[in-house]
Parts: C-alpha cells; structure tokens; sequence
C-alpha cells in the first residue's frame, strides 16, 4: 500500500490511474463500517484509497476534537490486510495552512437535526470532502448510512458545485446488540458500550409503533425517548423525524420515507443513530 502524506506526490500518483477509483474518506479509528465501505470499493473500482484525517473545523467543540480516539498504526495494518491500494494521511498544515480562508457551506439540507445541534459542523465537513475530492479526483466515493445527514449534504454539494463523482451509500453496520459501530464507541466504559444498544432499541421500538398504525410524531419522539431513557447516563441530545430526502423535520407523517434519528449523550461521548422507514 503507497501512504502520501504529501499532496504533490498523491496528485502525481493520481495521474497515472486511469480507471475507477474510488475513495473512502474517514478519520481513522478504523472499524468494520469502514471496512464496508472500502470492501464496496473493492468490488466497484480498480483502485481503492482511504483518507485518515481527523479535520479539526468539523468539531465544534476542542475537547470533542482532542478526545477522538487515534489508532493510526493499527489503521495501516488494516488497510493493508484488506488489500487497500493507497492511504493519504495528510498533516494540519497541510491541509490548512496558516492563511488559509476558504469554506464550502451548504445551506438547506445541512441545517437541521446534527447542523442544528453542532454548529458549523457541516462546513468542516463539506470543505474538507471539497479539499479531498479535488486532491485526489476520485471517480467514485463511499459514504456511510450512519452519517445520514453528512450523506445527504454531500450529494448535495456534488450536484450543487458539478462535482463529477459517483457518491455510493453504503448501509449501517451494528454491533451484535444492534448499536452502530463508531469510532466514537471506543471512548465508552464497558457499561456505557452495552447500555448504548438502548438507542437502536428506541428506533425499532418507532419501526414497531409505525407498523401497528402509530400516525403521531409527538408520541413515536415520546416512545424514543422513553426508552432511551430507561438507561442510566443516556442523555437524549435530540429526536428527529424528517422528510427523508429533504430532511424537513414532519409534524405529520406526510411523506412516503422518513428519516428517524436520534443524537444521545453517553457521559463524554456523542452518539448518532438512524433509521429509514418507508409507507409504500
Ligand atoms: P468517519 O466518522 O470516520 O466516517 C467515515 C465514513 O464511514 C462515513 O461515510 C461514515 O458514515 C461511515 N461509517 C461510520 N460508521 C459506520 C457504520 N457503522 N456503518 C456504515 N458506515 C459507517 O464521517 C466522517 O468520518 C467525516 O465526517 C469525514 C466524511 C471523513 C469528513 O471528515
């Protein structure tokens, strides 16, 4: 596997690939979502390239930032075994020299539930996949269901800026308990990680309500919450039910899929989860 840590010698690299490439963004803390993102790749693409970079603009707080588990060396080995051809592991100062001053904003779909909740959230996010995408010019890139929003911002930004760029999403990979796998999971205690699965229960617990005929959105958030917070050190941050593509938040179910999603707080760590639930 190359690793660039240089832009130069990534965008030099890049020009002698001619066929599909496809490209996984992340910030490390490697686990078996990612891996389904890069295995998608695999299958899709003739080379396949991970980003690690822990962007600093998409925290809007700095502890959040300094807490957000690292494992490089164990990233490349991982990589390595799955057959990845190239990683970029670029540094700050590369990717934001000290006069830098330009920012990508999206200004609809990013504005509810996680843009709501994390200000500025978005624009970290859609500057550094602009920053990524022109760097490394994939022809394809994988994006995970568990970040539904982020999901939706970037297909968004890449019809929006006429980016030419296939964006693949990729479905939510659980743990055995049902909870999403994250990176973030690595910073709970023991009890915490096995209390989290709470927050998948509530979303079935909606899916269930939803099939018996439950037409209230004011009782499904109710339900969520109910039982998220049956659990000790749970702290629902929000619950959304939204318009699945637009991401409106409904005070009726009006709308054929709707985007269920829920940000809880577990001691330090911010977890996010979602499900779609479709009428027809
Ligand atoms: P990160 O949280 O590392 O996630 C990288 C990609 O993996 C995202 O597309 C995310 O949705 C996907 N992913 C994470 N957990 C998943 C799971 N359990 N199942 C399926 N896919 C999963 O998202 C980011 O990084 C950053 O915001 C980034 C896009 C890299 C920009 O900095």
């Amino acid at each position: 596997m190359e690793i660039f840590k240089d832009i130069n010698s990534l965008k030099e690299w890049r020009k002698l690939q001619s066929k599909k490439i496809g490209l996984i963004p992340t910030m490390g803390a490697l686990h078996k979502g990612h891996l389904s993102l890069i295995r998608k790749s695999k299958q899709l693409c003739n080379q396949t390239i991970v980003s690690i970079f822990v962007n600093p603009i998409q925290f809007n707080k700095k502890k959040d930032f300094n807490s957000y588990p690292k494992s490089i060396e164990n990233d490349i080995n991982t990589l390595i075994s799955e057959k990845v051809d190239a990683l970029f592991l670029p540094t700050h100062n590369s990717m934001y020299p000290s006069k830098y001053s330009t920012f990508v904003k999206e200004e609809k779909v990013s504005l509810g539930l996680e843009g709501e909740s994390r200000p500025g959230h978005f624009k970290g996010v859609t500057t550094i996949v602009t920053k990524l995408f022109n760097i490394i010019n994939p022809t394809d890139a994988f994006f995970g269901e568990k970040d539904a929003q982020q999901l939706r911002v970037i297909q968004r930004m890449v019809i929006d800026l006429n980016f030419d760029i296939n964006i693949i999403p990729c479905p939510i990979i659980r743990e055995k308990s049902g909870l999403a796998m994250s990176s973030r999971n690595r910073n709970l205690n023991h009890a915490d990680f096995n209390n989290a699965s709470i927050i998948y229960k509530g979303l079935k617990l909606a899916e269930t309500a939803l099939n018996s005929g439950e037409k209230s959105v004011l009782n499904l958030k109710k339900f969520i919450k109910a039982k998220i917070n049956t659990v000790k050190n749970a702290d629902v941050i929000y619950v959304s039910i939204a318009n699945s593509e637009t991401l409106v938040e409904l005070n009726k179910i009006n709308s054929n899929q709707i985007l269920i999603s829920v940000a809880v707080q577990f001691g330090e760590v911010r977890l996010i989860d979602n499900i779609t639930y479709s009428f027809s």
